[in-house]
């Protein structure tokens, strides 16, 4: 359904429907309650690759508004390690910041790994570098491929991207296409010039619908995103947290099936209890409230600490833990690592304190 405009659903008319990616934040922390109420599954642990690539940045292109790809590929053009649909990599930046990006190319296009960056002018600096710092012929050293949003093959699926979250669902698609599978995009973003890879998207004609806001006055609502589903399609989610929300809450109200999805910012944090961190080496002590996380405590004292993903799986934000019981929220670290050291993007004292080695 590529440039074809859908027939106002009537739920848009004035019935409260469809505003929920717009919706502030304590709302998008209580639907967070409900679905680990409802669902009572923890993610995968995501299994850690220790493989530095030294790779040249080939091409620099621009995709859409704030968006540029980048392709990356060894000096000598030879094979890169294998991927598949949903895995990304970690770009060390010149600054020395890491930060991840879904590889959104061609599986089977084994020189090249491309990736897509929008720049987010408030946030902290790493796309920014991205687009302004590298240029054809920069070197960058990658880690990867790791897979935290694994393709899993299905009779049908519905694919739900929401603007730059189309990167690990492009492969996803064509992945399906190769398959035979009966499958459907739903491509929300904020203009038809905002969303990168439409074009792109073209040649699967109408199993694709482009909704950009601008065409509908507000942001999707998870029913409305889940309308063009097959019956029984797996569905999977890439977007803003409250667009992954909409889905997943209107999808724990339907049919089961399963519901896969990957966010590109952390998470809010769910059912946290304020705790005090001591940082041993200045013997500074800070509170950490309920709905902050110790990485953003620290990083107003330490603003330099190491971190990335914000979302426990990319280890960056690794630390000593000297004292305390920690309540692990990650997704990376082993039993042995969680002995002495915690993920303090996402994990928590389970107690009322912790001192770290910082
Ligand atoms: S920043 Fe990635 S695990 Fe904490």
């Amino acid at each position: 359904m590529i440039g074809r405009r859908i027939p106002l659903p009537p739920d848009l008319r004035g019935r409260g429907r469809g505003d929920r990616a717009l919706a502030p934040l304590p709302l998008v922390v209580r639907v967070y309650e409900q679905l680990s109420r409802i669902s009572g599954r923890r993610r995968p642990p995501i299994t850690a690759v220790d493989r530095d690539l030294r790779l040249l940045v080939t091409h620099v292109a621009a995709e859409a508004e704030d968006v540029v790809s980048l392709r990356l590929a060894r000096p000598d053009a030879s094979a890169l390690p294998l991927w598949r649909p949903g895995a990304h990599i970690d770009v060390a930046l010149p600054s020395g910041r890491v930060r991840q990006y879904s590889l959104c190319g061609d599986t089977g296009e084994r020189g090249v790994y491309r990736i897509a960056v929008r720049r987010i002018e408030g946030g902290d600096g790493g796309s920014r570098e991205v687009h302004e710092a590298l240029r054809p012929g920069d070197a960058v050293t990658v880690r990867g491929p790791r897979n935290a949003f694994p393709f899993v093959p299905a009779r049908s699926y519905l694919f739900v991207a929401g603007g730059i979250g189309i990167t690990p669902i492009l492969p996803m698609v064509r992945a399906a296409q190769a398959a035979g599978a009966d499958w459907r995009l739903v491509y929300t973003g904020r203009s038809p010039g905002s969303m990168p890879f439409s074009a792109e998207l073209a040649e699967f004609g109408d199993r694709v619908w482009l909704r950009p806001d601008t065409e509908y006055g507000v942001p999707a609502s998870g029913a409305e995103l889940l309308e063009h589903a097959p019956s029984d399609a797996a569905v999977y989610c890439c977007g803003p947290p409250a667009m992954i929300a909409g889905v997943r809450m209107d999808l724990a109200r339907g049919a089961a099936r399963p519901v896969h999805f990957e966010r590109f910012s952390a998470a809010p944090v769910v059912g946290g209890k304020p705790f005090r961190l001591r940082l041993a080496r200045s013997g500074r002590e800070l509170a950490v409230p309920a709905e902050r996380t110790a990485l953003e405590v620290v990083r107003e004292v330490l603003p330099g600490i190491a971190y990335s993903c914000r979302q426990g799986f990319c280890r960056t934000c690794v630390v000593r833990v000297l004292d305390g019981e920690v309540e692990h929220r990650d997704r990376a670290l082993t039993d042995t690592e969680r002995a002495d050291s915690m993920l303090i993007c996402v994990s928590r004292a389970s107690g009322g304190s912790l001192t770290l080695d910082l």
